[in-house]
């Protein structure tokens, strides 16, 4: 099927103007958001900068905007996106500066997982086995735990557009994680 792309694009060392460009390239039927902008760097402009490792919505490093909301690209069915064979609009993620292309600085999102103390420190010796944690306990925990950090929550945080300081939805649920364990 065709799959037609709207990506923004921006280049640090050429045209710094950051602008779009339409694309149209064939992916198999049931093809992710991901696979066509790998088809579009393959076969159509070897430029284009997009950031990927996984492709099993496990590393969070695909995450960008579609149709103007953070998904990650490996996850977003096209047929989902634009059922119709409609155009996308594919365009990198928000509150986070841009590298190049679809690829953004995450530095801003991990300075304030880490600004949390995202991590167990123990008081006293550490312990000689591990803890057990319940099933019961850890249903409150679930979503948080699941949590991959691949900061599409904060490129959509609106009170991070208006604060800064604000620590940011990923960074709280990392707290969230083991203050309620
Ligand atoms: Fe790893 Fe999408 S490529 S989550």
């Amino acid at each position: 099927m065709e799959a037609k792309l709207r990506v923004q694009r921006f280049d640090p060392d050429g045209d710094r103007d950051r602008h779009y460009d339409d694309f149209a390239v064939e992916v198999p039927e049931n093809a992710m958001v991901l696979d066509a902008l790998i088809a579009i760097r393959e076969n159509v402009d070897e430029t284009l900068s997009v950031r990927c490792s996984c492709r099993s919505s496990i590393c969070g490093s695909c995450a960008v905007r579609v149709n103007g909301q953070a998904t990650l690209a490996c996850n977003t069915k096209l047929e989902k996106v634009a059922p119709d064979g409609e155009t996308i609009t594919v365009e990198p993620m928000g509150n986070m500066p841009v590298l190049k292309d679809l690829i953004v600085d995450l530095e801003v999102h991990w300075n304030k997982v880490k600004a949390v103390t995202p991590w167990i420190r123990p008081e006293g010796p550490a312990p000689q086995r591990e803890y057990i944690v319940g099933n019961e306990h850890m249903l409150n925990l679930i979503n948080t735990v699941q949590c991959i950090l691949c900061g599409a929550c904060v490129s959509d945080c609106t009170s991070l557009e208006v604060d800064a300081n604000f620590l940011g939805p990923a960074a709280l649920a990392k707290a969230y994680r083991f203050v309620g364990d």
